[in-house]
Order: C-alpha cells, then sequence, then structure tokens
C-alpha cells in the first residue's frame, strides 16, 4: 500500500467513484475542482494498492496549526482490512511534519465504523452539532485528535 497526494484526472475520477459508492449525498466534482486550486489549504490523499490506483482516500483542509477532514471514505470491495487506519495513520504523520498539533472532523452519529476507525486513532468526542446532516437529517458528532507535546 502506498499513499499519495492526489495527482491526476485519473485519481479525482477514483475519488469520485469512491464517493459515489460511500455517501448518500456524494460531494461533487465541482467542489473537488475548485478546492484543487488551493493546494496550499487543500490536502487531498490517494491510498493504492497493487490492484487498485485509488481504494481510499482522505480529503482535509490545513489552516496553520490545525487540519480539518472533510471526507474518508474507501471503496466497499477494500473495507476492513485496515485500509483506512493506514491512510488515516499516513495523515496524522505528514501533517504533524507540516506543524499540525490538532485534527478536528465530523461524523454521523449513528456511523458506527468511522467512530471505531477514529477512536482507534486518539480523536475524542469534543460537541455536537444538531441536525447537522441531510438524507437522512441526522447529527454529527464532532471529534478532536491532540498530538500529545
Ligand atoms: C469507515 C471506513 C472508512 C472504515 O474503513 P476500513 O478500511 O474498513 O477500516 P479499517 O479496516 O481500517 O478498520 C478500522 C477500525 O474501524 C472499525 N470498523 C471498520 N469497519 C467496521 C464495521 N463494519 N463495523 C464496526 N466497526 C468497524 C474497527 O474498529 C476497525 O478496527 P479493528 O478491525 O482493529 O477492530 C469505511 O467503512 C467507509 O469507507 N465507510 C463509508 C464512508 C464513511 O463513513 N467515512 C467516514 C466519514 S466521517
Amino acid at each position: 500500500m502506498t499513499v499519495e497526494r492526489l495527482a491526476t484526472d485519473a485519481d479525482l475520477d477514483g475519488v469520485l467513484a469512491i464517493e459515489d459508492a460511500a455517501f448518500n449525498n456524494p460531494t461533487t466534482r465541482e467542489w473537488y475542482e475548485s478546492e484543487l486550486k488551493r493546494p496550499a489549504v487543500c490536502f487531498i490523499y490517494v491510498l493504492r494498492t497493487p490492484e487498485c490506483p485509488v481504494a481510499a482516500f482522505c480529503a482535509f483542509w490545513r489552516v496553520v496549526d490545525q487540519i480539518h477532514i472533510n471526507n474518508l471514505a474507501v471503496l466497499p470491495a477494500w473495507r476492513g482490512q485496515g485500509l483506512a487506519s493506514h491512510l488515516l495513520a499516513e495523515v496524522m504523520t505528514e501533517s504533524a511534519r507540516m506543524g499540525v498539533d490538532c485534527a478536528t472532523l465530523e461524523v454521523r452519529r449513528s456511523n458506527t465504523a468511522a467512530l471505531r476507525l477514529y477512536a482507534k486513532a486518539g480523536f475524542v468526542e469534543a460537541g455536537v452539532r444538531r441536525n447537522y446532516y441531510t438524507q437522512p437529517v441526522e447529527d454529527a458528532l464532532v471529534l478532536v485528535c491532540k498530538s500529545t507535546p
């Protein structure tokens, strides 16, 4: 497995295919194309396996010493094999290299798999955004991970 920054149109097609497979209201190509024009803020990492050029991805913003993870997902056929854990660990390591010491994200309250993934990575609950999601309407839990000095 390798984790690299999104580099080509084919990588973006791979990310959008995962979006379509993973989310009820997938983030649009237009959003990604607009975000990719801000490479100092918007970071997208893709996880490659020998068989699959984009098996998972993580999109986040970096603002000074913090990142906010917007999306992280794995192709359904590749789940349950540690890919998300590996990708998240690489994102946190790479962020630390950039001087980041705090990561935040929102996650659906019912998303047990994601909540376990993030808890294993050291994220803790910091708040709730009521009815944050649509399709279906659901609260978001705000999770935070701070590196220890
Ligand atoms: C959440 C998601 C990214 C996990 O990806 P994954 O590659 O299967 O995760 P991993 O194999 O690295 O598993 C990490 C941990 O998550 C938990 N987990 C993963 N799948 C799970 C499931 N179906 N049910 C319960 N827990 C699960 C486990 O605790 C697991 O650790 P363990 O195997 O040591 O117990 C994947 O299910 C996904 O893409 N879901 C749809 C998109 C999404 O919800 N993204 C999160 C948005 S905030």
